[in-house]
């Protein structure tokens, strides 16, 4: 079974969708079979940064069942043999607003998809369709820039995505899931209140929870005066949410990302001596190395 990795951000903007498909393409490079899938509903265009500039089938084929199989709308790409795409949905109102039971459709058959590692790029912010879908994967990248509201965005994005998980592992367990799933919560305490005034064993499910879950940062337009403070953040999130950050990379600010864009070929192929480009290796790499050494965590 494929290993699911999410990209997600609290912010717009930010990268994630060209970190996606370098990402892609330096694994696809290494003997993996990658699937990339665009999942920013509303807002997808990650086919366009690997030249498809109008895909045959897209995500809504697959959510108006003109296609059964999420597999069978996985398009091969010239760029490489190894990667394949999923084109996000077309601008339509429906899919925007996709209903519950499709969503539920959707994250089930990707389990079904043939291949090695599966990349997801999300749209940005802290919407249930956005949480999900980040949540669904084995592994979570949160992609900041060092504008401060960009890390600010990034912290409610992973705090949000915290309390979502850990009321989804209640619902599962079926157990006071009702009481806690159908509340309003802006921290992660109140969770932990209200689990372990609920059952005894409550709230150390809940930490355990917590804890298990630990997205690993990418920050990106990094320069000499743009810097994020890496270990505060942490700290925060450590103290206020419960997990870990671990900071996967870094990609510097770079003219050649965006003529690659503009080229429609992901920066590692268009320019691959660009700092950019460079990084992105790198990241890709030290990716790899973390899949074979962590267990997966799937909400
Ligand atoms: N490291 C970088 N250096 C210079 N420009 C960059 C860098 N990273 C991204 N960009 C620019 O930012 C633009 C937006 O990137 P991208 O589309 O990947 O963001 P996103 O987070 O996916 O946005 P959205 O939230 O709209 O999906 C790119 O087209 C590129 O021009
Ligand atoms: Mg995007």
């Amino acid at each position: 079974m494929a290993c699911v990795i999410s990209v997600a951000s609290g912010k717009g903007g930010v990268g994630k969708s060209v970190i996606s498909v370098n990402l892609a393409l330096v694994m696809a490079r290494k003997e993996k079979q990658v699937v990339l899938a665009d999942l920013d509903v509303g807002g997808a265009d990650a086919h366009v940064l690997v030249g498809l500039l109008n895909p045959p089938l897209t995500l809504t084929d697959f959510l108006n069942h003109r296609i059964e199989r999420l597999d069978d709308l996985a398009q091969g790409l010239p760029i490489h043999p190894n990667l394949r795409i999923i084109p996000g949905t077309g601008d339509t109102l429906a899919t925007a607003n996709m209903a519950y039971s499709q969503k539920k459709r959707l994250i089930r058959n990707f389990r079904d998809i043939r291949a090695d590692v599966i990349i997801i790029d999300i749209g940005a912010g802290t919407g249930y369709h956005a949480l999900d879908f980040f949540l669904m994967a084995d592994h979570h990248l949160a992609v900041a820039t060092p504008d401060p509201t960009s890390v600010l965005d990034l912290y409610r994005f992973i705090k949000l995505a915290a309390i979502r998980r850990v009321l989804s592992m209640f619902v599962m367990r079926d157990v006071m899931a009702e009481r806690l799933a159908n509340r309003d919560y802006s921290s992660v305490e109140e969770v932990l209140d209200v689990a372990g005034k609920t059952d005894e064993s409550g709230r150390s499910i809940a930490e355990s929870t917590l804890k298990a879950f630990q997205p690993a940062l990418i920050l990106n337009r990094i320069s000499g005066r743009a810097r994020v403070n890496v270990p505060q953040l942490k700290k925060l999130l450590k103290e206020y949410v419960g997990g870990d950050l671990t900071l996967l990379g870094e990609i510097p600010e770079d003219p050649a990302m965006e003529q690659a864009v503009r080229a429609y070929i992901p920066v590692v192929q268009h320019t691959p001596s660009s700092p950019a480009a460079v990084a992105l290796v790198k990241t890709g790499e030290t990716l790899l190395q973390l899949l074979t050494a962590l267990p997966a965590q799937a909400a």
